[in-house]
């Protein structure tokens, strides 16, 4: 195995994504930033320096579960202090398996702004894949506001609310195309060759894996190439029953490996889109439009046909059906504890506190501590985070078809405490939000862990009888897994991973205000931390000299 190193500079920078311009964060003048590049078992090292000026940073790497170093899995307030402008703060961990998996700014909403990319782990030397193919692409889908990340965070945390609203675009890989007819050119420019679209050039006949990933601050999205079908084998690094789709749902959060083969007419180009589903978007948000090039066509040729429109935004069942159709390959299952030990049901509300408008579980709303989790509990420093555990379920009498007759929540600091080595289900329970009739799609993603999807459900989780249909066969393994408007989601994990876990959705938005919790196990098995990640709240004793 390899040590890779890799020396990056975080900082502001003016970039036209989608032709209009604006600050995004850069890691080394990129956004999307550097891809990592890794075997199976080497170890990255990221020296991440932070020349924000005037903003703290902490890096995430989404999917990598941090065995054996909690402390650098980058989720500012749970495992690490704020990186200072000026300082560098190095990340070190092991990529134990293969897979594609992401990594993003943790802190505040910065994700947004531009600090996020791709990490590829492949094999070790001499193993195959269960699948063939010639080449190997990343894709990462976003999507992309004009307005600062400040700007959206202060609007959410305001009184009168100002809500985000959609993005004014779409990306892939990067790039995405506003419309600048009504603005000068030194603020939007149509012809800026940043904006210039996404182009993947193939050549006809060859099979190409596509590492499709989204992370977008909200939409959820189908991914379409015109005339071409997708063979899904991958999704969140787990080898899956292949399927074959015309559309593939993501969720912030999710990476998926598709198989395309460039079977069609090679005389031309295709239109390859990302579009909004499960959100109105349709007057506000244009598709994203990137180009699949037959070699050897021009690469700037337009394809002479109008680009695939996405499905229906809000039609649920296809959506449902792919969560369905995601299975774990034979030779590749992991079967799942019979039982679990505990069962914890999460209740996903829209709430009000003192005129606030928030999320909440179980009508508590998240807020983290000013001292990270990690630190505070290895240290036992008491009066870090409130010590009242939150709720492990909700009012079974809770319409979850109606607005809440009461929205009110409280927030929160506490978090789950669960045995080290037990085995804990997670029922996620959508229900309406604050406006009627209105239901949203929440992708939960879990820190430190795979989890078995064992089900999705419609309406309210029945305790006595929907457990009976868990796929306890070949459910998949994921990190992130969306629960479907008023519907349920039951996932099940093994709580042997030494240390603080958030577990939160990952629409920036909505985990800013407060959907989201952290689960502790095994603190005592955690071995020292590093100072490194100490400095901020009640953790400064431990760095005055
Ligand atoms: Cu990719 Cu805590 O997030
Ligand atoms: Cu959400």
């Amino acid at each position: 195995a390899r040590v890779r190193v890799y020396k990056w500079e975080v900082k502001y920078e003016y970039k036209s994504p989608d032709c209009y311009k604006k600050l995004a964060i850069t890691i080394n003048g990129r956004t999307p930033g550097p891809t990592i590049v890794a075997q199976q078992g080497d170890t990255v090292v990221v020296e991440l320096t932070n020349s924000l000026l005037t903003e703290n940073v902490a890096i995430h790497w989404h999917g990598i579960r941090q065995i054996g170093t909690p402390w650098s899995d980058g989720t500012e307030g749970v495992t690490q202090c704020p990186i200072l402008p000026g300082d560098t703060f190095v990340y070190r961990f092991v990529v134990d398996r293969p897979g594609s998996y992401l990594y993003h700014a943790h802190y505040g909403m910065q994700r947004e702004a531009g600090l996020y990319g791709a990490i590829r782990v492949s094999l070790p030397d001499g193993e195959r894949e269960p699948y063939h193919y010639d080449y190997d692409r990343t894709i990462i889908l976003n999507d992309w506001y004009h307005k600062s990340a400040y700007e959206q965070a202060t609007g959410l945390s305001s009184k009168p609310f100002v809500w985000v609203g959609e993005p004014q675009s779409l990306l892939i890989h990067g790039r995405g195309r506003f419309n600048c007819s009504t603005m000068d050119a030194a603020t939007c420019n149509a012809t800026n060759p940043e904006c210039a679209p996404y182009t993947l050039t193939v050549v006809p006949g060859k099979t190409y894996r596509l590492r499709v990933s989204s992370l977008t601050a909200l939409s959820a999205l189908s991914f379409q190439i015109e005339g071409h079908n997708m063979t899904v084998v991958e999704a969140d690094g787990h080898n899956v029953v292949p399927f074959v789709v015309k559309n593939l749902f993501l969720y912030s959060g999710e990476t998926y490996s598709v198989l395309v083969t460039a079977d069609q007419d090679p005389s031309r180009n295709y239109w390859a889109t990302s579009s909004i589903v499960g959100r109105n978007a349709t007057f506000t948000t244009p598709p994203a439009l990137s180009v699949i090039n037959y070699y050897p066509n021009h690469l700037r040729r337009a394809p002479p046909t109008r680009p695939p429109a996405g499905p229906v935004w809000n039609d649920v069942a296809p959506r449902l059906s792919q969560s369905l159709a995601i299975k774990a390959r034979e030779g590749y299952i992991h079967a799942p504890p019979a039982a679990s030990d505990r069962v914890i049901v999460l209740l996903n509300t829209q709430n009000r506190i003192d005129g606030y408008m928030k999320w909440a579980v179980n009508n508590v709303s998240f807020t983290l501590p000013h001292t990270p989790y990690l630190i505070a509990l290895k240290h036992r420093l008491l009066g870090a985070f409130d010590q009242t555990p939150p709720p492990e379920n909700f009012d079974p009498a809770h319409d979850i078809y109606s607005v809440a007759k009461n929205p009110n929540a409280t927030t929160s600091n506490g978090l789950y405490r669960l045995e080290f080595n037990s085995t804990v289900d997670i029922i996620l329970q959508n229900a309406n939000s604050l406006t009627p009739n209105n239901s949203e799609t929440h992708p939960w993603h879990l820190h430190g862990h795979d989890f078995w999807v064992l089900g999705y459900g419609e309406g309210k989780f029945d305790i006595e009888k929907d457990p009976k249909s868990y796929n306890l066969v070949n459910p998949i393994m994921k990190n992130t897994v969306p629960v479907h408007p008023y519907g349920w989601t039951a996932l099940r994990f093994r709580a042997d991973n030494p240390g603080a876990w958030a577990f939160h959705c990952h629409i920036e938005a909505h985990f800013y205000m407060g959907m989201g919790l952290v689960f502790e196990e095994g603190i005592d098995r955690v071995g020292k931390l590093p100072s490194s990640i100490m400095g901020c709240g009640k953790t400064r004793q431990f760095t005055s000299p």
